[in-house]
């Protein structure tokens, strides 16, 4: 999703503002571009696909000295990715940056063309610059005419704007859309979607509430807030080492992240798995009294995880459980009811359509839960209480080591939920904090799995589709392999409850069509068996995954036995992260950055 950096300040403009968005560049994006003022003078570059073609274009362009500059990775919703589409966009005499959608462009668009305004771009965005100068020309200032754009426009936006007319001043907006302020040293001022391109350069930062807008020079920040008043900055402070993922020897970050999650899952245990129970120091146990629902929303894998959890939640805390996926919930008029705890599941904590929902649930009055990857992000800052899954920085577009996470805060919090209401007994409990630690062991990648599974993936590069099928817990994760197939393969691939396939999908069963089986030991086994075998019998390609030999596979994965399933389903998960990352190798695909998609979307 779209990415935005700022920089007012002396020192080199061009190569802060692209190594911020070079920071960016996992939010997705399919052109990108900046805009530099100096001294009365603009200079802009724009390139379609990867920033590398935007720092050739910028190669002779070395501006020194003071500089206000803003940039933009631009992941298309409004026309095509091309270069007149790619921000920043300009007016006559100033440029804007903006992340969300104007939902009433078109109006003003029309109003603005019938005035004789000239449009270049297919944009959304570029209402915002040319309606900015035209009150410019009636407002006593810029600012205020700045403020007059704001009231016109609806939608979730996070703008940046620079113009001649104050040449040492960047404006700025935040309407549902991420936005951070930097400050640093010698009154350099940094702006960024979010934390990691101003870690290393700002020491103290403002994270923009919603309805915020102000400017920022070298010696002023100015912040309002939506009824106008100004408002005292908080600073916050970033950590000042760099957590930059980088990529450590291994091909891609998919990769290093399916290695690192032995390692992050155990950091999400740690303090939280003690000898005799489970304990979330972050949450008060107030939280839950009253409760008699759990509602999980969440988008893609974190839906995955949430709609797993619910599984344990019902089975382990006897507490209704239900789940729903984020765009649905926001327009379905849902009965929220006050005895239920409303829980977001986000990697990024920013996902417009789950955090809207998160808005929903508080305006209802319901109690709220996010479980996220980011601290600080958006729904971190709204809901009432927060446990942060330790995955570190995911690139990756497709998410592997935040599922990972998700599902070990999730079943730990089944567990937790258990205990207050004793529905699980000590003896119980104990077992299942036996199985809990050893995740990190079962999630670890071995040479010998990883190059089983790289030699067969030649195998799937073909065909008419993919089933992945699982009952139980295993059914999200055949959604969750399926989705991870479809997301960098580009195959089509449907996730499936094994029982449901004689209900319709079996009808596409011929040899084209591979199935990739979860057959876990500890869990409905034979009843998973028994719908492979239809599978097979009528020709499918099977591909099974099991720790039980299983003569009717065309090719066998095999697992560990394990006493708990939920130990199974760590390790398939692994499976499925690298079957799917070897197809893609294989098929030459950009498994990092997969076409049209986006790491954090910010766009409903
Ligand atoms: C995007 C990403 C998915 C992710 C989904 C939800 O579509 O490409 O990988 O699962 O958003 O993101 P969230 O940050 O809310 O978990």
């Amino acid at each position: 999703m779209c990415g935005i950096v700022g920089y007012v300040g002396k020192h080199k403009v061009k190569d802060i503002l692209l190594d911020g968005l070079k920071e960016l560049e996992y939010r997705g994006y399919d052109s990108a571009g900046i805009a530099v003022l100096q001294e009365d003078n603009f200079s802009l570059y724009k390139a379609v696909g990867k920033l590398d073609n935007l720092v050739q274009k910028t190669a002779d362009f070395n501006p020194e000295g003071f500089a206000i500059g803003i940039g933009h990775t631009r992941w298309a919703t409004h026309g095509k990715p091309t270069e007149l589409n790619a921000h920043p966009h300009l007016g006559e005499s100033s440029y804007v940056v903006h992340n969300g959608i104007i939902e009433n462009y078109q109006e003003i668009k029309k109003r603005l063309q019938a005035e004789g305004v000239r449009f270049l771009s297919q944009t959304d965005t570029e209402v915002i610059v040319h309606l900015f100068e035209h009150h410019l020309k009636s407002e006593p200032t810029p600012f205020d005419a700045f403020k007059k754009t704001l009231g016109e426009l609806d939608g979730a936006y996070a703008i940046l704007l620079v113009t001649k007319s104050l040449p040492d001043t960047i404006f700025f907006a935040k309407n549902g859309s991420p936005m951070i302020i930097g400050l640093a040293e010698e009154n350099e001022k940094y702006f960024a979607s979010s934390d990691a391109p101003l870690i290393g350069h700002a020491k103290e930062v403002v994270y923009l509430g919603d309805g915020d807008y102000g400017y920022v020079s070298p010696n002023e920040l100015k912040i309002f807030d939506y009824n106008n008043n100004s408002v005292k900055p908080t600073l916050a402070t970033l950590p000042t080492s760099k957590l930059s993922a980088q990529k450590e020897g291994f091909r891609f970050f998919m990769e290093k992240e399916v290695y690192e999650q032995s390692a992050v899952i155990s950091d999400t245990f740690i303090g939280r798995i003690q000898d005799d129970g489970i304990v979330f120091e972050e949450l008060d146990p107030a939280l839950f009294d009253g409760i008699n629902e759990v509602k999980f929303c969440a988008c893609g894998t974190s839906y995955h995880a949430a709609l797993a959890s619910s599984y344990l939640f019902e089975r382990y805390a006897k507490i209704r459980t239900s789940v729903e996926i984020a765009s649905e919930l926001r327009y379905k008029e849902p009965l929220l009811l006050k005895d239920t705890l409303f829980v977001v599941i986000s990697q990024s904590g920013e996902t417009a359509d789950t955090l809207e929902t998160l808005k929903m649930a508080k305006k209802a009055g319901l109690k709220t839960l996010v479980i996220c990857n980011v601290d600080n992000s958006s729904m971190v800052r709204l809901a009432d209480a927060s446990i942060l899954t330790r995955a570190g920085i995911e690139k990756g577009v497709a998410s592997t080591k935040a599922f990972a996470t998700q599902m070990s805060v999730l079943w730990m919090l089944s567990l937790s939920i258990a205990e207050q209401r004793s529905t699980l007994t000590t003896e119980e409990i104990k077992a299942q904090i036996k199985a809990l630690r050893s995740v990190p062991s079962c999630v670890q990648v071995t040479d010998e799995l990883h190059e089983k599974i790289r030699r067969l993936s030649k195998r799937y590069l073909h065909g008419h589709g993919f089933f992945f099928i699982g009952r139980d817990v295993f059914y999200p994760l055949a959604l969750e392999g399926a989705l991870k197939l479809k997301e960098i393969t580009y195959l089509h691939a449907e996730g499936y409850p094994s029982g449901e396939m004689k209900h319709g999908p079996i009808a596409m069963a011929d040899p084209e069509l591979f199935t990739i089986a979860l057959m876990p030991k500890g869990l409905l086994y034979d009843k998973t068996k028994s719908n492979v075998e239809e599978l097979s019998a009528r020709d499918s390609t099977i591909c099974a995954i099991s720790p039980v030999e299983f003569d009717k596979a065309d090719d066998f994965i095999k697992t560990h036995s394990h006493d708990h399933y939920m130990l199974e389903f760590f390790e398939m998960m692994v499976v499925l992260q690298l079957l799917a990352m070897e197809i893609s190798v294989r098929l030459g695909n950009d498994v990092d950055m997969p076409r049209n998609l986006a790491k954090s979307v910010t766009v409903e």
